[in-house]
Order: structure tokens, then C-alpha cells, then sequence
């Protein structure tokens, strides 16, 4: 079959990143055009539509809005891993977990943009090791990212063993099941799936930041890493202001290392790079 390769031109590339902006608050500059480009041009290839102009045809006539989750689902960028930032955690263990220890109250933490699932996870193998049987007490971790082919990985919380590296081995025997299996050319793969017992104590969802949120908090940790930084100041300020109404008072909003809060006008108290606190 021939391989499509169509130009994108300013046009196009402006009405496809003004759609995206309006879907899901991600601001690309023209400097993204490559990016979009070669992002885009596999979606041409699997819908055999010769031009970026007949995709976005075939997105605005698409009643089912399928082409819509699969266009969200190739622009955004699900980089991540398991214990990122190992600071906050630190932060958590050495700030939060005691008073969690010492009062057995309802604990509610939120990844939001959560990718596949390794930062709930990581939050949950803390939380675990910290609190002992965690899942005697009332704690809840709601997982939740816009893209539907990221949030089903999450939720199968398999991962190939180059992707647990950064899980120390005492925890991983503890809270993975390994798995092998043979490719092609009969070598072994190794696979680490994430026993039940963790996994229960995470609720995964789909929502949209920029979409109505149905929950109601309060929760004492909000993360929100390395999501808001592909949104422009004015959104990311109506984000910061809506966590911290769901965060309780002394809740903490963790944000990614390239993000900051100092151009944007917020209520939170400064605690360390990343961490904001509600007084
Ligand atoms: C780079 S990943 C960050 C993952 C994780 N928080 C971390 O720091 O490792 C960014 C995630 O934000 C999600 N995202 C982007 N725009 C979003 C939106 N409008 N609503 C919800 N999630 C969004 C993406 O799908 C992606 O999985």
C-alpha cells in the first residue's frame, strides 16, 4: 500500500491546533507544527485519507466523536514513570505520613493526569509501605487522564520490565506479579503487572481538566505533574484556583519541576520546588 505523506499547510495546522486548544487546553505553537505533522500523518495512513484537510473533514463529521478521543490521544504527550520526582514522595513520607498515621480520618488523593498509571501506582506503593495494611484504613487515590488509550493501560497495570526500573526489588517482589513471554524470535520478555491489593485502592476515570468535574474532594494531595506545563497562563490559572478549592485546608498541590506557580495569580502558600500548600 502507498505511504501518504501530505503537507500540512498554516491553514490546517491552525485549525487543527485551534480544535485542540478548544478540546483540551493544550496550547501548541507554531513551533509544534513538525510535531503535529508526524503525529498526524500515521492517523492519515491507518484512515487512508490523503490530506490534513479531508482528516479534519473526517473529525468534524465523525458523530461518534471516536476520531476526536483518537486525535487527543495522539497529541498528547504520556511521558512518565514510576516514583518521578522522588522528592515528593520524600516530601510525603517525611511531611504528610505521620499525621496520616496519627489520625486514622478519610485520606483522598488525586493524580490527575495520571498517564498509565505509574504515579497513582507509585503513590499507592508509599502509602502501602508507609501505612502497613493501608487498605484497613479509609484511603482512596482517584486516577484520572483524557486520554481513553493511556487510562486503559493504566488500568491493566502491566509493565515491561525496562518500565520498573525506578520500583526498588524489595517492592517490586511485593507488589508485582512477573510474567514472561516469548517474541518472535523466541527471546524471553519479562512483564510486571501490579497485584489487585494495590490496585484497589486506585479509582481510574476518564475527565477532561477543561470539562466539568464531578467530584466533590476534599482531598489532601492534588497532583497535577508535568500536565498543565502544555497549557497557556490563563488556563493554567483556572486550574490552580479549582484544586485549591477540592484540596482540604494543609492539602498540597504538587506540580512538575519545569512548572511553576510565579506568573500566575494563587492563594497556595510555597513549600519547595513543585509543592504548594493550602493554609
Ligand atoms: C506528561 S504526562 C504526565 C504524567 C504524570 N503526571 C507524570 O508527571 O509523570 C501528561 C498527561 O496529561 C494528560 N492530559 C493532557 N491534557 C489533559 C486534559 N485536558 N485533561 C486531562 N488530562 C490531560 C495527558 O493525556 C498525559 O497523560
Amino acid at each position: 500500500m502507498e505511504y501518504i505523506s501530505a503537507k500540512l499547510s498554516n491553514y490546517e495546522f491552525e485549525k487543527i491546533t485551534g480544535l485542540i486548544y478548544s478540546l483540551c487546553g493544550i496550547s501548541l505553537g507554531s513551533g509544534k507544527k513538525e510535531l503535529v505533522t508526524a503525529r498526524l500523518t500515521k492517523r492519515l495512513n491507518d484512515l487512508k485519507l490523503p490530506s490534513f484537510d479531508s482528516y479534519l473533514k473526517h473529525v468534524q463529521h465523525d458523530e461518534s466523536v471516536y476520531e476526536l478521543l483518537q486525535l487527543i490521544d495522539v497529541i498528547t504527550t504520556n511521558v512518565t514513570s514510576f516514583f518521578r520526582e522522588m522528592h515528593h514522595f520524600d516530601y510525603i513520607r517525611e511531611h504528610m505520613i505521620p499525621a496520616f498515621k496519627a489520625k486514622s480520618d478519610r485520606v483522598r488523593i488525586w493524580s490527575a493526569g495520571c498517564s498509565s498509571g505509574e504515579e497513582p501506582y507509585s503513590m499507592a506503593i508509599l502509602l502501602n509501605e508507609e501505612l502497613g495494611n493501608v487498605m484497613l484504613k479509609d484511603i482512596k487515590i482517584l486516577a484520572t487522564d483524557i486520554s481513553t488509550h493511556i487510562l486503559s493501560r493504566a488500568k491493566e497495570g502491566l509493565y515491561e520490565k525496562q518500565l520498573v526500573e525506578g520500583v526498588p526489588k524489595a517492592m517490586l517482589a511485593k507488589y508485582f506479579e512477573c510474567l514472561t513471554s516469548r517474541d518472535e524470535f523466541k527471546n524471553v520478555k519479562y512483564f510486571y503487572r501490579v497485584k489487585p491489593e494495590l490496585k484497589n485502592l486506585i479509582s481510574f476515570a476518564r475527565l477532561n481538566l477543561m470539562e466539568e468535574w464531578p467530584m466533590k474532594g476534599p482531598f489532601k494531595i492534588i497532583f497535577c505533574r508535568n500536565v498543565m506545563i502544555y497549557f497557556d497562563k490563563q488556563t493554567q490559572e483556572k486550574l490552580v484556583g479549582k484544586y485549591y478549592n477540592l484540596l482540604e485546608p494543609g492539602g498540597h498541590l504538587f506540580i512538575g519541576h519545569s512548572e511553576n506557580l510565579s506568573s500566575i495569580s494563587h492563594s497556595y502558600k510555597y513549600v519547595q520546588p513543585g509543592v504548594y500548600m493550602k493554609c
